[in-house]
């Protein structure tokens, strides 16, 4: 081997982004004038219908790609688009650049008008995700497929029903589980109690737990489990987070999206308490940073800035964990990637402060192995990345990929 030194850097696990919305590439920032549900509808419904267009989902996808790879973005839960032939550019640019990807269709049985090109009928819908999983899943590749209903507005008893006997169909397989849960707890009209209202359940993660029948019966199998990753998560019981923690049902905590929508903050010390594990997601495009370490620099403002006995000063050592090892354990992989350890396929990034100034500069006061890490974190920027490696392969930044 070709032993190099890299004095003056630091090697960090790549980051493992467990939330991130390929067809919302190009619409960070979107103005929506309020929360969750008038942003879906004025900006994204409209922004994810145009990747029917086959060229333009190629653009999006190679842009994509490029965000990953400039942020170190290794591993990632990638909220896939409606339409196949831009799930084929998704797949096809991943495979390119040697970036690990699990992905799905988002499936739409139901919405608002604005979502008209994104719905198909129930029927349609199990045949693209079977479609999805026969093409693209690779259990011990760097490619998998996820059943992905864009949340259970999306969606009806019947499509959860079906999805959910799918599902135990194809767990065995290693196939995924990804959605939306508890981001939005505006009274009366809000994600949350609309979800409540339609299913007339007692939770919301009910409808995900095949108990979507009116009093949270039992109406079919469920979609939780060890590869089921439940985006947000802001405002849960404890009997939800009881039950994703017993199920092994992870969480990806996305608190740059929450401060854009004004979804409120996750209680940090009761949600860890429960068990479940949570790791980071930019939640890119309500998430307008694609860096994982800018997540987590919200991540322990947000938590700091809880009300009263809530407020916490989440550890280095854990934002660096929800960034990377607990996003492979979220992903269920955690034997392949997310840290150093012998025997692991080498998912890590080499950072070179020198390549930014003012991140050498806050290093150099940093005098404990705590307060370089946090200044690592908090001070990280994509200059700074200098080489990120998948699996043992250089895929960037730059052109040049080569073997290690
Ligand atoms: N809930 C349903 N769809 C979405 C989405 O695209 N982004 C976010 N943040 N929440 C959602
Ligand atoms: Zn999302």
């Amino acid at each position: 081997v070709v032993v190099r030194d890299l004095r003056g850097c630091f090697l960090l696990p790549g980051f493992v982004d467990t939330h991130v919305h390929y067809p919302q590439t190009a619409v960070t920032d979107a103005y929506g004038g309020g929360q969750l549900m008038e942003w879906l509808e004025h900006c994204i419904f409209p922004a994810e219908a145009e990747l029917a267009d086959p060229g333009y989902a190629e653009a999006i996808a190679a842009a994509f790609v490029a965000r990953r790879v400039a942020c170190g973005t290794t591993a990632a839960m990638v909220f896939g688009s409606a339409f196949p032939v831009a799930q084929r550019a998704l797949y096809e640019a991943h495979e390119a650049a040697g970036l690990r990807v699990v992905s799905g269709r988002g499936i739409q049985t139901v919405g608002p008008d604005s979502a008209a090109p994104l719905i198909t009928t129930e029927a349609e819908a199990l045949a693209l995700v079977r479609e999805e999983i026969d093409t693209w899943h690779d259990p011990a590749g760097l490619r998998q497929v996820a059943i992905v209903p864009r949340f259970s507005l999306s969606v009806t008893r019947q499509t959860l029903a079906a999805l959910g006997e799918l599902y135990a169909e194809v767990a065995d397989g290693g196939v995924y589980v990804h959605s939306h849960l508890n981001e939005n707890n505006r009274a009366g009209d809000g994600e949350i109690a609309t979800v409540k209202a339609m299913y007339e359940v007692d939770s919301y993660l009910d409808t995900y737990d095949g108990r979507f029948l009116p009093g949270s019966r039992v109406g079919g199998a469920g979609l939780l489990g060890r590869r089921t990753i439940m985006a947000h998560a802001v405002h849960c019981t404890d009997a939800e987070l009881d039950r994703m923690a017993a199920t092994g049902t992870s969480i990806a905590h996305c608190p740059t999206s929450q401060l854009f929508l004004g979804s409120g903050t996750m209680p940090w010390r009761r949600t860890v308490a429960a068990g479940v594990n949570v790791a980071l997601g930019t939640d890119v495009g309500a998430g307008d940073e694609w860096l994982l370490s800018r997540v987590a620099n919200d991540c322990y403002k947000v938590h700091l800035s809880a009300p009263g006995d809530d407020a916490v000063a989440v550890h280095p050592a854990e934002l660096l964990f929800a960034a990377t090892l607990a996003g492979a354990r979220a992903l269920d992989q955690e034997d392949r990637f997310g840290n150093l350890d012998a025997g692991k396929e080498a998912d890590f990034l080499v950072i070179d402060p020198a390549a930014y100034a003012p991140l050498a500069l806050t290093l150099e006061q940093a005098s404990t192995p705590d307060q370089q890490l946090f200044a690592l974190l908090m001070g990280l920027r994509e200059p700074a990345i200098r080489e990120v490696y998948v699996a043992g392969r250089r895929v960037g930044p730059g052109q040049a990929a080569s073997e290690a």
